[in-house]
């Protein structure tokens, strides 16, 4: 089906419109544009935008890098190129360039240095020489427009084959279109230029129809043409925007798509970023409600890009989903944070839990009030209650702590009692010790067992024992000072007092 179209898209190519010195250039191009010519579609390119200061965010962190739903804005960009055919892809950097660069090292593009940013054209002429000989077309794309969905971007791949135009723009309309660039159209119509906020007449302000900043351009044109923009506006920087009052004053064939105003959002400040993250939020909930989740309320849930979650899985308000997590189906979720954890199914999370790089088996029960922190293992069935910390820790099938206690560095086995208010005293100043308790041992409340130590399977440690030496299998192990009762004393003390 997909094959089927773009054969048919082949028929009114854009050879077929090429001059013959474009033509010329094709054949001379390098084994590797070739066989993308010879594939399923043009050769494309993108690159993308991601130089500029982002000065309005004041930050010390790269604009473009700035998380939505937990992940740097600038991964959207690519991966929505990465959804939408592109051969080749270029990341033009420069402010934080290192940074920007490094987080994008796994994305298989090439990162092009524009040092200074003078302005989005001049970032565009980054890639001319990386370009030189490629006929195809470009897609350019902002680092900083992470709402953009895939099916905007291949509708406007089409319009752009179907005008057989040489630059294709995505336009968009707002009710409040201040600080975009409008589009100003000629009498019959037809688009003219672009004018930026900074450079407009009160007139061409008052335009509601704007440019979103994502262009399909033929790469001969586009590199030429950008030789003629000049730095003539209010910044004093060099616009791409220029290119399509050139394309139009030459009589060269501009379309354009309209997207929708939520899509092309441009995150310039802080406040557009939380605005993104509302828009990106609604999104996530509704995909997974579309796979079988019951998010109870929406408006009240933070799930990350980058969570997986099962069927059946119940979400209250007030939970938090973040990193690598993963919850496995038919899930209680009440108010809760989880952060690159996994779940297994059935598990019951309680208000007010928090659990961090822990790994949670199914039917296990946690909180209210629980803080599992890094390294936090729990065994099916496994039960955490209030107020208990386990940190680095084993908690083994079937075994319980259900009250007011700390677990660190400690293997517990299966079918353990852990009473209220036990301590493994695991760090006595300079090093971490480990504490074992083997299978369906009773820990009575109020036990501080000081590690290095050993409690054998099925033995019990009487309430309010501090425990300094291994207890052997099935023993009874009890150490604290034995009770004296005084018959009277407090009658005594009474008339005592009384006199
Ligand atoms: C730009 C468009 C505007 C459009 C808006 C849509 C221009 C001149 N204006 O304005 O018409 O309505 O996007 O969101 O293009 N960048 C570089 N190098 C630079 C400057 C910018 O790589 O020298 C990058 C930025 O990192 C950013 C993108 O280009 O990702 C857009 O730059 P920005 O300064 O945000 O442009 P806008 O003022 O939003
Ligand atoms: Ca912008």
């Amino acid at each position: 089906m997909k094959n089927g179209k773009k054969t048919e898209g082949r028929r009114n190519p854009s050879t077929t419109r090429r001059s013959g010195r474009e033509r010329k250039k094709i054949s001379s191009q390098g084994p590797k544009e070739v066989s993308a010519r010879n594939g399923a579609s043009d050769a494309r390119a993108a690159i993308v935008l991601a130089a500029g200061q982002g000065k309005r965010m004041k930050s010390a962190l790269a604009k473009v890098l700035h998380p939505l739903a937990g992940v740097p804005m600038l991964f959207y960009v690519l991966d929505l190129v990465k959804q939408t055919e592109i051969q080749r892809t270029f990341v033009i950097v420069g402010h934080c360039a290192e940074q920007v660069s490094e987080a994008v090292s796994t994305w298989g593009v090439n990162c092009l240095l524009q040092d200074p940013p003078l302005g989005t054209g001049h970032a565009v002429l980054q890639a001319k020489d990386a370009l030189a000989g490629f006929s195809g077309s470009v897609l350019i794309l902002s680092g900083d427009t992470p709402l953009l969905r895939p099916e905007t971007v291949r509708r406007l791949w089409e319009v752009h084959r179907e005008e057989r135009a040489t630059m294709s723009l995505l336009t968009t309309r707002l009710t409040n279109p201040y600080g975009y660039g409008r589009v100003v159209r000629k009498k019959n119509g037809t688009i003219a230029r672009i004018v930026e906020e900074r450079d407009a007449t009160p007139a061409e302000r008052s335009i509601q129809e704007v440019n979103t900043g994502v262009y399909i351009i033929e790469a001969p044109f586009l590199f030429e043409a950008l030789g003629e923009v000049q730095p003539n506006n209010q910044q004093k920087e060099y616009y791409l925007t220029d290119l399509i009052g050139i394309a139009a004053r030459r009589g060269e064939r501009l379309a354009g798509a309209e997207a929708d105003p939520e899509e092309v959002i441009g995150v310039n400040s802080r406040a557009d970023l939380a605005t993104a993250e509302g828009h990106l939020r609604k999104r996530i909930a509704a995909r997974w409600m579309a796979e079988g989740v019951t998010i109870i309320d929406p408006s009240q849930v933070r799930i990350d890009a980058s969570v997986e979650i099962g069927r059946d899985v119940v979400i209250h308000p007030g939970v938090a989903l973040e990193g690598k997590t993963r919850i496995g189906d038919a899930c209680l979720l009440r108010a809760c944070r989880i952060e690159n954890s996994r779940l297994g199914e059935h598990v019951v999370v309680k208000d007010y839990s928090v659990i961090e790089d822990a790994e949670i088996e199914s039917d296990a029960a946690i909180g209210p009030f629980a803080h599992l922190r890094s390294g936090t293992l729990l065994r099916r069935g496994a039960k955490v209650g209030n107020f208990v910390e386990i940190k680095k820790s084993e908690l083994g099938e079937g075994s319980k702590a259900n009250h007011l206690s700390y677990l660190g560095d400690a293997v517990i086995g299966k079918g353990v009692n852990i009473g209220a208010g036990t301590i493994t005293c695991n760090y006595d100043g300079e090093k971490k010790h480990k504490t074992v308790i083997e299978d369906d041992v009773f820990i009575g409340s109020d036990t501080q067992l000081v590690a290095p130590v050993r409690v054998g399977a099925g033995a019990l440690i009487a309430a309010g024992s501090t425990i300094t030496q291994d207890v052997p299998p099935e023993a009874l192990a009890i150490s604290r000072t034995k009770q004296e009762n005084k018959e009277g004393w407090v009658r005594k003390r009474r008339k005592k007092r009384e006199g």
